[in-house]
């Protein structure tokens, strides 16, 4: 497992130019569901279990946190087990904050726990403002007063949490989460309305039915969830993160090769094959794997990103490097993030990529960002040709686009900052190699790298 370290030494990734990548990848449980299943598992009175957990940075941070409080985690293999303690300590302690966005995630369940809570400011990747005033608005609902401080947010309450009527501004995965997790042990019912839907979090709100919760998933996103006195452990198995999935592919496209996928369903993926496909993909799917290739190369497209089932905003990094190797011009309009498109376009004309930048919603329908001077919409000219490029990437998802631009480049590439890929990534590394990537671990030199950070 990645260690969780601030402070390990930086690495970089050296990339040679490696021709079409080809092979197999079979992905493991997926890093948005993983460390939402260890923070529900906490409010279990008897330990549980998951399987299939990846090996990403993130589980390593999250373990971390719950061992700071108390919590017992033991990780055998891709077997995680969650021992909840007699005695929590409801404070997550400010060296964690920062390096995930898990910490918020648990002011709910450590109020059941302990009735009053202390979380760092939650981190994550660089994304926009990425605010936390839906999860606080949702904790008051329930009858938490809470109080955000300079360094992160502290709540109490006199007594038990009270179910409560919620409708978010905005179908937000973690505000969706928090809700679910909170409204579980609450006295009383819950509805909450305008939820996220992603399979991330049905995949949570069945975790926690196993525990004992009582959760109805309601047409149009709609959670009614009746609190119970008491939860148990369970066990499960983690569904196939569908993001890896979908880079790997574009991995395998962008470079004129074809990568095989398996260990996410098919259902996962739909949008994502769906916008292959469009691109001039052709789709090999079965049961256990889904495989693209692209003999008569790949065209240009239009693309909005959206909640689920629409086009997720974290496909969108790889996407940008594969319209840079699509005939024609390709639009990308980001709707989720305000801010999140100007970190691939940055690694990637840092390569030689031919990106324009918008504030505009372009080539899709006026998104909430339309009256504000946020750079979400791109134009991305294909077919360019990409320069090797001593880049820091800026974030987890724009670091893959890096790493897999330097894959299609001229010229060898050294990619700076490649703790974010470790954080999200199970086994970049290896994966990377083991389809024909040259890809090796070099000194990090970041002074002379270029900055793909917005603003810097
Ligand atoms: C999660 C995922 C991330 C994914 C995103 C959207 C994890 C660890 N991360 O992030 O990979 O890209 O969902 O699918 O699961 N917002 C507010 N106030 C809040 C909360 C959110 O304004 O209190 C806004 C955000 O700024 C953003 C939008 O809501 O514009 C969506 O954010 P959200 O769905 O909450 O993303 P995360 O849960 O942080």
């Amino acid at each position: 497992m990645t260690p969780a370290a601030p402070d390990a030494p930086a690495t970089a990734w050296a990339v040679e130019p490696s021709g079409p990548l080809r092979g197999e990848v079979r992905v493991a449980g997926s890093k948005n569901a993983i460390t939402k299943h260890m923070v529900a598992a906490v409010m279990g009175s008897s330990p549980s279990t998951i399987h299939n957990v990846p090996d990403v940075g993130d589980v390593g941070i999250t373990t971390e946190v719950l061992q700071s409080l108390g919590v017992g985690v033991d990780l055998d293999g891709d077997t995680i087990t969650i021992t909840p303690g007699d005695e929590i300590v409801p404070e997550v302690p400010l060296r964690y904050s920062g390096l995930n966005r898990i910490p918020i995630l648990l002011l709910g369940p450590l109020l059941h726990l302990h009735q009053e809570a202390f979380v760092p400011v939650v981190g994550g990747d660089r994304i926009g403002a990425r605010p936390v005033d839906f999860h606080v608005d949702a904790l008051r609902a329930f009858g938490a007063e809470v109080t955000e401080t300079e360094d992160g947010v502290r709540a109490k309450v006199a007594g038990r949490l009270v179910g409560t009527q919620i409708t978010l501004p905005y179908p937000s995965v973690g505000a969706t989460e928090t809700v679910l997790l909170t409204a579980a042990l609450a006295e009383g019912r819950t509805v909450l309305n305008n939820a996220a839907t992603e399979p991330e979090i049905i995949e949570l709100a069945l975790f926690l039915q196993r525990m004992g919760a009582r959760i109805e998933l309601s047409p149009g996103r709609k959670f009614v969830i009746d609190g119970v006195e008491k939860l148990h452990g369970a066990t499960t198995r983690l569904e196939g993160d569908r993001l890896e999935a979908f880079s790997y592919l574009v991995a395998g496209l962008v470079t004129g090769g074809q990568v095989r996928v398996g260990g996410c369903a098919q259902e996962r993926m739909v949008t994502a094959i769906s916008t292959l496909q469009r691109m001039g993909a052709e789709l090999d799917i079965n049961d256990d794997w889904i495989s693209a290739n692209a003999p008569d190369g790949l065209r240009a497209i239009a693309i909005h990103t959206d909640t689920h089932p629409g086009f997720m905003t974290d496909w969108q990094s790889p996407l940008f490097v594969l319209m840079t190797q699509a005939e024609g011009m390709s639009v990308l309009h980001e709707t989720v993030f305000e801010d999140r498109i100007r970190y691939p376009a940055m690694v990637v004309q840092a390569m030689g990529g031919e990106i324009e930048l918008f504030e505009t919603c372009l080539g899709g329908p006026a998104c909430r960002f339309h009256d504000s001077n946020a750079v979400h919409s791109a134009v991305v000219r294909g077919v360019s040709e990409l320069r090797g490029a001593h880049v820091e990437i800026p974030d987890l998802r724009a670091g893959f686009s890096g790493v897999i631009a330097a894959a299609v480049a001229t010229g060898s590439s050294v990619i700076e900052g490649v703790h974010h890929l470790e954080r999200g990534y199970n086994k970049p590394l290896e994966t990377l190699q083991s389809l024909g990537l040259r890809v090796a671990r070099t000194a990090s030199d970041p002074a002379t790298a270029t900055s793909t950070r917005p603003g810097a």
